[in-house]
C-alpha cells in the first residue's frame, strides 16, 4: 500500500494513461479524484473503481478554465479535506506541419497543456503549503524534450512543462512540495491511435525496446514519484520511452 490514505487528483483521469493511473493508485490505497472534461469516461472509471471496492470521486473539469479548476480543488477538499498528490496529466494534440498549422490549433493546445498545468498547480498549492507537504507530477513528452515532426504546438507545451517543473521545484521545495515530471515516449492510448500507421511503424523502429509503451508503464512512473520512495527526488524529468532517443 504505497499510497495508503493519500488523496490524489488525477487530471485526464477518464481515459488512457490517467485512467490506468486511477486504478494503479487506488490499488495502492489512494483515494482518487478522477478529474476529466469527458463526463462519460470519468463516470465509468469511477463506477469501475467502486465496483472493485476503492474510494474515489469524479469531478468534471476543464483544466483550461481557471474557475473550473478552482471548483475541482474545492470539490476534492469537500470530499477528503486534503490533497496529497496532483497528477497534471490531461493533455491534447492537434498535429500539423508548421506551414499549415492554424492559430486556433496552436492556441487550443497551449490552453490545455500549458495554461491548464499552471492553473491546476496554482490552485492546489495553497492546500499543499498549508499541509506542509505535497507532490506535484507534471506530464511532459518525448516530443517536448526532443521535438517531433508535426507537433510545433504540442512540443512547445511539453518543453514548457519541463521549465515549469524545474521552476516550481525550486520555488516550492522549501514548502515541502516535490515537483517532478514524467516524459513518456509513444504510449498505446487514444492519442497515439490518431497517428498514421506509417508513422507508428517508423516510431517502433526507433525504440530500442521495439514496442510502444503501455499506459501502465507511465502509471508506474507516476506512482514512484507520488510515493514516499521518491521523497528526495525533486525537479527531475523521468524519461519513460523505451530508450527512443539516447
Ligand atoms: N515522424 C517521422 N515522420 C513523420 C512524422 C513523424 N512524427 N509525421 C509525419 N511524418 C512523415 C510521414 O511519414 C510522411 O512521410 P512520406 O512523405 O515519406 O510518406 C510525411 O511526413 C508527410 O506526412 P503526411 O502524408 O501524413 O502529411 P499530412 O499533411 O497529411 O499530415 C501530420 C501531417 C498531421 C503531421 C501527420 O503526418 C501526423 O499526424 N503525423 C504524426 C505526428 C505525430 O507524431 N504525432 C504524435 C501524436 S502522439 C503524441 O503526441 C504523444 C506524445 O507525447 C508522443
Ligand atoms: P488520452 O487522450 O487517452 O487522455 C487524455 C485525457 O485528458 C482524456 O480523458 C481527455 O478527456 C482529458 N482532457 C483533455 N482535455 C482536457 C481538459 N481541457 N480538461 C480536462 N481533461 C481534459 O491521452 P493520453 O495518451 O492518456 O495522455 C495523457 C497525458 O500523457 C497527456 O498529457 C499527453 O500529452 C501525455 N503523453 C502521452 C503520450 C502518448 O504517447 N500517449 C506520450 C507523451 C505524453
Amino acid at each position: 500500500m504505497r499510497l495508503y490514505e493519500k488523496v490524489a487528483v488525477i487530471t485526464g483521469g477518464g481515459n488512457g494513461i490517467g485512467r490506468e493511473t486511477a486504478f494503479r493508485f487506488a490499488e495502492e490505497g489512494a483515494r482518487v479524484v478522477v478529474a476529466d472534461y469527458d463526463r462519460d469516461s470519468g463516470e465509468k472509471v469511477l463506477a469501475s473503481l467502486k465496483e472493485k471496492g476503492h474510494e474515489g470521486i469524479f469531478v468534471q473539469v476543464n483544466v483550461a478554465d481557471q474557475e473550473s479548476v478552482k471548483q475541482m480543488v474545492d470539490a476534492s477538499m469537500k470530499a477528503y479535506g486534503k490533497i496529497d498528490i496532483l497528477i497534471n496529466n490531461a493533455g491534447v494534440t492537434s498535429d500539423g506541419f508548421l506551414a499549415k498549422l492554424a492559430a486556433e490549433e496552436w492556441q487550443k493546445v497551449i490552453d490545455v497543456n500549458l495554461t491548464g498545468v499552471f492553473y491546476c498547480a496554482q490552485s492546489v498549492i495553497p492546500v499543499m503549503i498549508e499541509q506542509g507537504k505535497g507532490k506535484i507530477i507534471n506530464t511532459s513528452s518525448v516530443s517536448g524534450v526532443y521535438g517531433n515532426v508535426g507537433q510545433s504546438n504540442y512540443a512547445a507545451t511539453k518543453a514548457g512543462v519541463v521549465g515549469l517543473t524545474k521552476t516550481w521545484a525550486k520555488e516550492l521545495g522549501r514548502k515541502g512540495i516535490n515537483v517532478n515530471a514524467v516524459a513518456p515516449g509513444f504510449i498505446e492510448t487514444g492519442m497515439v491511435a490518431k497517428v498514421p500507421e506509417k508513422v507508428i511503424a517508423k516510431m517502433k523502429e526507433q525504440v530500442p525496446l521495439q514496442r510502444l509503451g503501455k499506459p501502465s508503464d507511465i502509471a508506474n512512473a507516476y506512482l514512484y514519484l507520488a510515493s514516499e520512495e521518491s521523497n528526495y527526488v525533486n525537479g527531475t524529468v523521468l524519461h519513460v520511452d523505451g530508450g527512443i532517443i539516447m
